[in-house]
């Protein structure tokens, strides 16, 4: 699916559905990441237009997927737990080298494979009949949202660099996005 090289351990929907409002903590931190990781990159590239004319829209769209989820825990008497870090996305970001254009690159197509693989891990859960019915629905709709992030991403790489630098560039990065995924340990967390 998408440019995801490896599927989701099977381990993982187990583990997640059993511990929903772990989940719906950690996902609504995700989303908050998400946002706020939007907001740094057009910080750090005010020039490149489209890339920031992307980030804003990136940024409403991932405060109202946080605000949601925000939502969905307090509905049920939950309040935010603290953030507990995300090993995933810190391996990955490892990979994004330092000096730009580089880093530029590297970048949005790790971003780019963030958003895939929640697409993924969205369509699982959506999918899940242990999951409250509510809840998948919710899963259902955002599957779309960040496959067309997936997809933004790919397309302001392509703006900015040939499609073969990226082309190569994102198979290189997804399998390491791949051997990462494989070394996860089933927590209930959006990328555990
Ligand atoms: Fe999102
Ligand atoms: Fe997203």
């Amino acid at each position: 699916m998408l440019c995801l090289q490896a599927p989701t351990n099977a381990g993982w929907i187990e583990a997640a559905s059993r511990n929903m409002i772990a989940l719906l903590c950690d996902h609504a931190h995700c989303e908050r990441k998400a946002a706020m990781n939007g907001m740094f990159l057009l910080m750090q590239y005010p020039q490149r237009d489209a890339l920031v004319r992307e980030m804003i829209t990136l940024v409403e769209e991932e405060t109202a997927h946080f605000k949601m989820i925000v939502g969905e825990l307090h509905g049920r008497g939950i309040s935010l737990r603290p953030d507990r870090g995300n090993f995933y996305a810190k391996q990955l970001a490892a990979h994004v080298r330092k000096q730009d254009p580089e880093r530029l690159l590297d970048a949005l197509l790790v971003d780019c494979l963030i958003e895939a693989r929640s697409c993924e891990r969205f369509t699982i859960l959506a999918g899940c009949e242990a999951i409250p019915e509510d809840l998948r629905g919710i899963y259902q709709a955002l599957m779309s949202s960040e496959e067309g992030h997936y997809l933004m991403y790919v397309e302001l790489a392509k703006r900015y660099f040939s499609p073969d630098t990226v082309e190569a560039r994102l198979e290189e990065l997804s399998h390491i996005e791949a051997d990462i995924v494989r070394s996860l340990t089933n927590q209930p967390t959006m990328h555990g």
